[in-house]
């Protein structure tokens, strides 16, 4: 399993770092037999596994349970988990004592959280002080979906880029070890990767992130929508159904079981 230290000299020797989300026991063991350096237990659970149309549902207990899950399936990879909604957004002492339920009983190596004004840099340094790791989260953060107006891309206007560019070094300097960059122009990926220490993962944030994470379905091709940012590796999303109805049809044929399916005396 990698280590914080490991992340950083990653970014130092230009060695780019794969991250992808699970969210139970089979998406983190595949996730872990690809040799991805980092799983996320994203609270975009809420939408590809809840089925809700936002993040914004998705409670603690949840992320707890998703992320014990996925522990189990991934044994030795880092893993770091969304603190969702609500969970660091009242006050510090909720904060500290949500993050340390989520790392001790989820099993994980670390929190994430969104958003990069001056209350989360407070919540990061809380965080930190309780000797948690913490990874960051600025651009197009969907916990903020209400104030933002919907899934836009952020930094495109000259006040905005440079507000990101300097929340990205806040954040560094309240101790975060690793930010994730979301929905924003590549060139302010590319120059918060050159400015900031700590390693930068992108999810349609450019080309010159250090590294780069997407969601499992979305990759697996089993997402409804499909944003530019994504690649698609499979079709699973046509594949599981095809797959399920031909075993549907055979059932009916009286195609299934075979001969070789059944348990006879002499076995
Ligand atoms: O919840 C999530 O999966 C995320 C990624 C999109 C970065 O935060």
């Amino acid at each position: 399993m990698k280590n914080l230290k490991e992340f950083k000299k990653m970014k130092e020797a230009g060695d780019k770092i794969a991250m992808i989300t699970a969210y139970d026991y089979p998406s983190g063991k595949y996730v872990e037999a690809s040799g991805a350096d980092v799983i996320l237990v994203g609270d975009s659970l809420g939408m590809v596994i809840q089925g809700y149309e936002n993040t914004l549902k998705v409670t603690l207990e949840d992320m707890v349970y998703h992320s014990r899950a996925v522990r189990r399936g991934a044994p030795n990879t880092f893993i770091i988990a969304d603190l969702p909604f609500l969970s660091y957004h009242i006050n510090l002492a909720e904060t500290k004592r949500n993050a340390a339920r989520l790392y001790r009983d989820g099993g994980i190596n670390a929190v994430k959280l969104e958003g990069g004004k001056a209350s989360r840099v407070d919540a990061i340094k809380a965080i930190v002080d309780c000797e948690i790791p913490v990874c960051a989260h600025l651009g197009l953060t969907p916990q903020s979906i209400g104030a933002l107006g919907g899934y836009i891309v952020q930094g495109k206007e000259e006040k905005d880029y440079q507000r990101i560019l300097q929340q990205a070094m806040e954040i560094e300097d309240a101790g975060a070890f690793m930010l994730v960059l979301e929905g924003i122009p590549e060139p302010l990926g590319e120059e918060i990767t050159r400015k900031a220490c700590i390693p930068t993962i992108g999810i349609g944030a450019g080309r010159y992130t250090d590294g780069q994470v997407l969601v499992f379905h979305d990759l697996l091709g089993m997402s409804d929508i499909k944003p530019k940012f994504v690649k698609q590796y499979a079709n699973l999303g046509q594949d599981i159904p095809a797959s399920l109805s031909q075993w549907k049809d055979q059932v009916k044929n009286k195609e299934f079981p075979e001969r070789r399916n059944v348990y006879n005396p002499m076995d």
